[in-house]
Parts: C-alpha cells; sequence; structure tokens
C-alpha cells in the first residue's frame, strides 16, 4: 500500500467527530442550528454533498456550486472540516432520462430504473464521462478551499450496482478475461467448458452469468465476481486519479462496507487504492451483534496495516432498512463508536448529522434526532464528543500486533458459497466468525488478517474454510509451518485451486500432506443432525470421513456416534518445527473454544487477560494503550489488573495509557 495519509488539517493530534451532513434537505436558516449543535457536539469534520449530484449540475453541464461554497465556507467559520464527497453516487434524473443506458441490468434482464440511488452501470464509458466531468469541477473549484480535508470518492461503491449484466458489462466482462487468460483455449481450460457444451471458439460468444437454465458455470460465476469487485475499484481508481492531479495534498477515500455478509468488494484488493481506509458499519440486533462489531472493526484495521482508519458512517441508534429497526440501548452508541476507536478508528462519523424530514431515510437515526437537541439521544452524542476529546492522546498510534491471526479470504468467501455443492448451508463469515468469539472467549488477541498478510509475524493462525488455496498460497502455508508456524484450518478448505478446480488424489488437496490427512467424501450434515465429539462437543453442518496419512498426526477429538463413530474429528500433524490442525466441522465458538485452547498452549499463545477477565472483556492494544471493552451486560470489575487507572472509563470500555 502506499504509505498512508491522513486528512489535511493543522493543529494538534484528535480523533475526529462528525456525520454525513446533507444541508440541501435542509432550508438554509436551518444550517446556522446545525453548525451551532455540530459545535456544541464537538463535532470536527462533516462528508458533504453525498448525494447532491442533481443540485451541484442541475442540468447537463450546467453546474452551481453557489449553495456548496456557503455550506463550505459555513462551516470552515465553525472549525470544521470537510470531508467533500464527489457526488457521483446518484446521479441526476436529467442524466437517466437522456442516457437510460447508464441503468444497470439484473441476471433476469431487468433494468434497474431511477427513483432509489447508485442506479448506474459501473462499465458505462458515458456514466464514467460524466462522473468525470463533475469530478473535475468539483475538484478545480474546490482545490483551494481550507476546509477540504479529504476527498470522498462516490458512497459505499457496490452497495446496490455490484452485479450489473448488461451489454456493456459484456463487452468489459471479455476485456477483463482477455487480460487474465490472454487466450481462449487457456479461457476454456480455465472455465472447465469441456462440460455441458460450453466450450467458446469467439471471444464474443462470452457472456455474464445471466439467468441460465440450471447452475451457471462456476468459474465463470467466480471470474464474474472478481470482474465486478474489478470495475468498481477501477471507478474508484479513475476518480482518485484525476482528483490526485487537481489536489495532489489532499487524500482520497472512499467509504468501504466491511461489515456482516457484505461479501462483493475484495477489500483486501481495494485498500492500497486509498490514502487511508474508511468504513461504514452497521449493527445487527442478536446475540453475536458485539462480536461481529469487534471482528468487522479487527478486519479494518488489518486491511489498513494497522494504521489509523476512519470510521465513516454508523449509526447513533436504529437504522431504517431491516426488518425491525431497533434503537440501541443507553449506552450502546460510546461503547459501539468506542470499539471502533479501540480497533484503530481515529474517526468516529455517523450516518448522518440531522434525521431527515422526508425521504427513504427519515426513520434513520442521527446525531440529531427529529426531537432536536433536547433529547436523550443528542445528550449522548454531546458526552460522545467529550469522551473522544479525552482520548486524544489515542490519535496516530498504531495497532500493536497481536501473536495469532484469523485469516479472512474474500476468493474463499466467494468460492465456498457458489452453488452446485456438497451444501448450500455454510457460511464463510459466520464460521470466521465462530473462530473469532472463541477466541474473544479464551480473552485472546487476534488480528484478522487477508490471506496475503505476513503470516510469519503469528505464532499461530486459523484459516477457516480456505476452500481456494492455489499452488503459491499452499507453499506459503508449508512453509510457515515448516519454519515454527502453528496453522489450523477447517472443513472444504484446500479443495480447489484459483480455476475452482478440484486438487486431486483426496481431500483437501492442497494441504493433504501437511495435515497429514486425507478424505474420500464430504458428509455435510442435514439440518437435523447432529455430530457429538469424544470431548464434549458438538458439530453441526459438516463432517469429515478422515484417514490419517501420516503415523504423526494426533487426534484431539473423534466422532463418538453414529457412521463416523471412533473417525478423527480433529486432528494436529506436527510438521518441521510447526503443526498443522484440522476441525472437520462446524464446532460453533464454544465448540471451538474448546479445542483452541490446546492449539494456542503448543503455539506458546496466551492471554494477556487476568483469569477472571478472560471472556468477560475484550482487550485491544494500540501503541501499548489497553483497551477493555466490557463483553457483558453487568459492570465488570477490573481491580485485578493491578494498579493502572483507566484514563477512561466510559460505560463499558475502558483505556489504559501506555
Ligand atoms: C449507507 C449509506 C448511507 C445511508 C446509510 C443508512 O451506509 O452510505 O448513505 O444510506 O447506509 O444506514
Ligand atoms: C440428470 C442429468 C445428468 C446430471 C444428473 C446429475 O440426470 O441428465 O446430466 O446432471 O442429473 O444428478
Amino acid at each position: 500500500m502506499s504509505s498512508p495519509r491522513w486528512l489535511r488539517r493543522t493543529g494538534a493530534p484528535r480523533l475526529e467527530y462528525g456525520a454525513d451532513y446533507n444541508p440541501e434537505q435542509w432550508p438554509r436558516e436551518v444550517w446556522d442550528d446545525d453548525v451551532r449543535a455540530m459545535r456544541e457536539a464537538g463535532v470536527t469534520i462533516v462528508s458533504l454533498g453525498i448525494f447532491s449530484w442533481a443540485r451541484l449540475e442541475p442540468a447537463d453541464g450546467e453546474f452551481d456550486f453557489g449553495w456548496l461554497d456557503e455550506a463550505m465556507d459555513l462551516l470552515h467559520a465553525n472549525g470544521i472540516l470537510v470531508d467533500l464527497a464527489t457526488a457521483t453516487a446518484s446521479p441526476p434524473p436529467w442524466l437517466t432520462a437522456a442516457h437510460p443506458e447508464v441503468l444497470p441490468i439484473d441476471q433476469q434482464g431487468r433494468t434497474v430504473w431511477p427513483g432509489g440511488r447508485q442506479h448506474w452501470r459501473p462499465t458505462s464509458k458515458i456514466f464514467r464521462r460524466y462522473a468525470l466531468r463533475l469530478v473535475r469541477e468539483l475538484g478545480t473549484h474546490y482545490a483551494n478551499h481550507p476546509a477540504l480535508a479529504a476527498w470522498h470518492v462516490n458512497n459505499e461503491l457496490g452497495c446496490h450496482n455490484l452485479y450489473d449484466f448488461s451489454d456493456d458489462a459484456a463487452v468489459a466482462f471479455r476485456d477483463w478475461l482477455r487480460s487474465r487468460y490472454a487466450t481462449l483455449d487457456a479461457l476454456n481450460h480455465a472455465w472447465g467448458t469441456a462440460f455441458w457444451s460450453q466450450h467458446y471458439t469467439a471471444w464474443e460468444q462470452i457472456l455474464p452469468p445471466r439467468l441460465a437454465a440450471t447452475h451457471p458455470n462456476p468459474t465463470q460465476q467466480l471470474d464474474f465476481k472478481r470482474f465486478s469487485s474489478d470495475v468498481l475499484k477501477d471507478h474508484l481508481i479513475a476518480e482518485r486519479e484525476l482528483l490526485r492531479e487537481l489536489t495532489p495534498e489532499v487524500p482520497v477515500t472512499t467509504n468501504f462496507m466491511v461489515v456482516g455478509e457484505t461479501k462483493g468488494m475484495n477489500y483486501a484488493d481495494w485498500a492500497a487504492e486509498v490514502d487511508f481506509v474508511a468504513n461504514d458499519h452497521y449493527t445487527h440486533p442478536g446475540p453475536r451483534s458485539r462480536d461481529e462489531l469487534s471482528f468487522a472493526a479487527n478486519r479494518v484495521g488489518n486491511l489498513a496495516g494497522g494504521a489509523p482508519w476512519f470510521l465513516m458512517e454508523h449509526s447513533t441508534s436504529a437504522v431504517n432498512w431491516q426488518p425491525v429497526n431497533v434503537p440501541k440501548r443507553p449506552g450502546e452508541l460510546a461503547r459501539d463508536s468506542l470499539t471502533h476507536v479501540a480497533h484503530g478508528a481515529d474517526a468516529v462519523c455517523f450516518f448522518q448529522w440531522r434525521q431527515s424530514r422526508a425521504g427513504a431515510e427519515k426513520y434513520h437515526s442521527a446525531m440529531l434526532p427529529h426531537a432536536g437537541t433536547g433529547s436523550a439521544l443528542f445528550r449522548a452524542v454531546v458526552s460522545l464528543g467529550e469522551r473522544l476529546r479525552d482520548l486524544a492522546f489515542v490519535a496516530g498510534t498504531h495497532r500493536t500486533r497481536a501473536r495469532a491471526a484469523i485469516v479472512f479470504d474474500w476468493e474463499s468467501w466467494w468460492a465456498a458459497e457458489q452453488d452446485s455443492h456438497p451444501t448450500d448451508r455454510l457460511r464463510y463469515q459466520q464460521e470466521a466468525l465462530d473462530w473469532y468469539s472463541a477466541f474473544l472467549d479464551l480473552g485472546v488477541r487476534v488480528d484478522v488478517v487477508p490471506a496475503s498478510a505476513p503470516l510469519a509475524e503469528y505464532a499461530f493462525v486459523a484459516a477457516p474454510i480456505l476452500h481456494v488455496v492455489p499452488a503459491a498460497l499452499a507453499e506459503r502455508l508449508t512453509s510457515y509451518v515448516h519454519n515454527g508456524g502453528h496453522l489450523v484450518t477447517t472443513y472444504f478448505s484446500g479443495i480447489v485451486d484459483e480455476n475452482d478446480h478440484v486438487w486431486l488424489g483426496g481431500y483437501p488437496g492442497a494441504l493433504r500432506e501437511l495435515l497429514g490427512l486425507r478424505i474420500e467424501e464430504f458428509a455435510p450434515l442435514l439440518d437435523d443432525e447432529s455430530a457429538a465429539l469424544d470431548n464434549g462437543t458438538t458439530g453441526t453442518l459438516w463432517t469429515d470421513r478422515i484417514d490419517l496419512t501420516s503415523p504423526a498426526t494426533e487426534v484431539l477429538a473423534s466422532y463418538k456416534t453414529g457412521e463416523m463413530a471412533g473417525r478423527p474429528a480433529v486432528t494436529r500433524h506436527p510438521a518441521g518445527a510447526g503443526s498443522a490442525g484440522y476441525v472437520s466441522t462446524r464446532l460453533g465458538p464454544a465448540g471451538i473454544a474448546a479445542v483452541l485452547g490446546e492449539f494456542l498452549d503448543r503455539a506458546a499463545v496466551r492471554s494477556e487477560l487476568p483469569p477472571d477477565l478472560r471472556g468477560r472483556v475484550e482487550l485491544t492494544v494500540r501503541d501499548g494503550i489497553r483497551f477493555l471493552l466490557n463483553r457483558t451486560d453487568a459492570p465488570v470489575d477490573l481491580t485485578s489488573l493491578g494498579a493502572d487507572v483507566p484514563v477512561l472509563a466510559a460505560r463499558a470500555v475502558a483505556a489504559i495509557r501506555a
């Protein structure tokens, strides 16, 4: 990654605080109330103009920046920085009326019409031309504005327009495939087109995986996922290059969506393209909500290479787009925000500043709710601003590397969940999150990293469902283990290469030798089935019929009942100076924790928390500053930590200065 750059600003280091600000939704007189309340809340930065294309360019080629000048000047006069959007996220009606050919086409061949937002084809040359013209106008106009601290490219690229099956997409897909494969022979081989009479004799015959009679070609699907992520990244790069030409001093970012099951954009591959990483995160209510928040923040922090990153959006309370939108409970706002800070965020921002009165998001919470400043929510917002000022000493610090890692791999996520597999119940992200929860339960710090991360820095690496293992990755993992690393992987790992072709000779072909075992057939479980293990844990979803192929392979747990009784379920194979472990079923967090302890012991990875705090608090470290996050709903007594006095003791979060 190009070395990360932070906001263009002066003054002492601080944590930034703010929101998306949409003044175009309000009469001018409201803006003065806005900035007054922003100052009261301690807002330092806003993202401006994200959805204002129709106001900035009311007709083709006619630009009106007057209102935005006024907003920028007002913010600057009040000491508030601007992360200025390029405003290309939602094209105005005049554009799509004149050029309906920029509208996306879905898999069934239906047009995605205007009326919502982000209704544009990532591969449309016409859209790109209009978008870049707007960026050029904005970049030129605001290049020297003193409030301009960063550029915000588009918005959540791929949120609604990730998969487009249009003719533009078809043409671009062929170009992408030409550069990946060079020859049709290579493509025919990679896609396995000897199957079902799919052999191509001309590039023009190739299409995106549009609605098909039955299971479309899996490698075509996987390549389309890669392509779709790449063309959105291309859009980011196109805007960024123009901005760098116009304003070389101003850093450029875009808001990622590392959250839950959002999987279409390969952010491990995008992270190098932004000057600093920014992310949007929204919680889903449920028992794993807190762990998922920490898991996502951890991934973002490591995508940023440990450097500070920007929490561009989260919510002060309820959202509007879940089936049931529950408000946050007292204390949750601060706890959620500070969890991101604990994982490396140097900016805490929300969608949005003032809750809309009209439009699809009028029931989405904001920093300033419908109820106004005289509300519990606004008081919580003001108090969070104070907490962030108390924590200014954290700004600029980097994540302190853990001794253990979880590999999170987008290609495996995509490939493992495709159709025509042993089960359609497998969920990559959930298995990875289970491992993460097990680490939290044991009180052991872990970094969630892409497969390309320097694994040798870690004593222990878990790689759940590492399904796609090209030869080079198999070699890296093998040398990691031989050089003393301790690796654990799970069911459905090491199965295919980068073309989604199965490694032959028994599963998991790419890792068979390293694991000292061999599997002839997968044995996924039906929904009402489970598999008891002799260590007291229970597996669901999947089992494997394991044969040990090395006398050195140790069996840590076996299946206890049924057809599998007596067969190994969890194994460890000492190899070189390290070991390679295998977990053949879905154990869930508690079951994983039961075997993880043993694996971690072997790797000499231990909890840094006193025993009474393990599992009850999460520990993160930024350059020696320790954050303690309460994982329970009750107060936790920290006296076992010793004489250190927390400098921050917001509800549920404490920070201890190095
Ligand atoms: C996304 C978008 C915002 C807003 C929020 C609502 O994060 O970027 O514009 O729609 O969702 O949660
Ligand atoms: C049908 C088809 C075969 C094959 C099988 C798979 O019988 O005729 O080509 O697809 O289903 O079960």
